[in-house]
């Protein structure tokens, strides 16, 4: 009898006598054990079915995907990706270097960010990226300057500033005017046109990105007709556009809530554009890597908060996943072995010296005890690589789970590490 394939990514197993949370079929338990906590663990089945449900919904409309590093840039995983086909999102000349390590070629990394300095824009110049995404006319002028100079044609996009409500948190909503990034609209179209006598400039593309965790097409949607018409425009103008570049924001479900799915996604921004013929650049993260990856951790101590409630207090927190203190965000948190659900009422708080050191609020669970180990779920983006070391704690290790084997991809750093930088 042929075996049904193995489900991608993170779910429940349970053989009649124990309840276990696997990572493509692999226990987590066995993986912090062997580990140690607190540890990311990775679905490679998971990323590769994101990025695969993105790419396929373009049913052959013309289009290239470019993963924004911001999200997870360790390199084990920017491998896998590239392995697909991927490009890159790059936001500093340091993603630059991880992709180029990684294998990326310059022609697939376009560079964003609102604040490249000088030295990172004369090295993304000499490297030849695909475009530089370009947030004002002062950053334009700096790479007029660099390419006269170094006798180069800088390939550059145009960052609009939409004034469109993402209607996500205000920390991750960027495409509104009091936002920093981005060239407002008509200073934009200006700016183009002093395009037409800066031989040292080649406008490539538009570019729009309105923010991160957009849980409702519609902003997306109005930023894609917005960029297309600006583009078709700019195009009956003569401007040789070689693309359209929509950004990142597609959301994820965190809490079990509604967002969009990939196909409908891809739809909407397909058909927003098609009118101008353009290939699609998008710039997806957190849609790829979020469901990818969970935080492992462990309890440290249980302890009494109000006659109702207990603190469970962790060994991850703000520092291995900022997420919930930066902006109050919900991840799903679950015992890896034992049934997720129960009626213990839990605060769960990370070890960090801080009071918004909250990992989940509020929370239902079954009885945890000292020792536990739980999963923190949906932590594949923005959680590495947010990271720190504040109270000199250890970036966490990170395992790559494919194919039923798991392989650390990165180990966990160490106090000589740290202090190796210092003397
Ligand atoms: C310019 C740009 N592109 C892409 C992204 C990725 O966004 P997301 O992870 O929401 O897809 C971001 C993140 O905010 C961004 O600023």
């Amino acid at each position: 009898m042929a075996q049904s394939p193995r489900p991608a990514g993170f779910y429940r197993q349970n053989d009649g006598q124990h309840d276990a949370l696997v990572c493509d079929g692999v226990a987590l338990a066995a993986i912090a054990a062997a580990e140690g906590t607190p540890l990311y663990v990775y679905s490679a089945a998971m990323l590769r079915e994101r990025y695969q449900a993105i790419d396929g919904a373009f049913q052959g409309y013309p289009h290239a995907l470019h993963y924004a590093l911001k999200a997870n840039s360790t390199l084990a995983i920017a491998r896998l990706l590239r392995d697909l086909g991927s490009s890159v999102d790059a936001n500093s000349v340091w993603e630059i270097e991880v992709a180029r390590k990684a294998g990326f070629e310059p022609s697939h990394i376009v560079f964003t960010g609102v604040g490249k300095t000088p030295d990172e824009l004369e090295a993304a110049v000499a490297l030849g990226v695909k475009a530089i995404n370009v947030e004002s006319a002062g950053e334009l002028a700096r790479l007029e300057a660099i390419g006269t100079r170094l006798g180069r044609v800088v390939r550059v996009a145009i960052r609009m500033n939409p004034d469109i409500d993402a209607n996500s948190h205000p920390h991750i909503s960027t495409g509104l005017k009091i936002n920093k990034f981005g060239v407002p609209l008509d200073e934009a179209r200006a700016l183009v046109q002093t395009l037409k006598s800066r031989p040292s400039l080649a406008l490539v593309a538009m570019h729009v990105h309105v923010g991160s965790q957009i849980t409702s097409l519609d902003p997306l949607r109005r930023a894609a007709a917005l960029a297309a018409g600006v583009s078709l425009e700019l195009q009956q103008q003569g401007f040789p556009l070689e693309y359209v570049d929509l950004g990142g924001g597609l959301g994820v479900s965190y809490d079990g809530g509604d967002v969009p799915s990939a196909a409908d996604y891809v739809a909407a921004l397909v058909e927003a554009v098609r009118h101008t013929s353009l290939p699609i650049v998008i710039e997806p993260g957190r849609a790829i890597a979020a469901p990818a990856g969970a935080l492992v951790a462990r309890v440290i101590d249980v302890k009494a908060r109000t006659a109702e409630s207990d603190f469970v207090i962790i060994d991850a927190g703000m520092t291995e996943l900022m997420r919930p203190a930066l902006y109050g965000s919900y991840h799903r948190i679950e015992p890896v072995a034992a049934p997720p659900a129960g009626d213990h009422h839990y605060e769960i708080v990370g070890p960090v010296c801080e009071s918004s050191d909250v990992v989940g609020r509020d929370r239902r669970l079954p009885l945890l005890k000292a020792g536990d180990v739980v999963a923190i779920r949906d932590a594949g983006a923005y959680g590495s690589a947010m990271a720190s070391n504040y109270n000199r704690r250890p970036l966490p290790a990170e395992v790559l789970v494919d194919a039923g084997a798991w392989r650390v991809i990165r180990r966990r750093q160490t106090v000589d590490d740290m202090l190796s930088l210092e003397t």
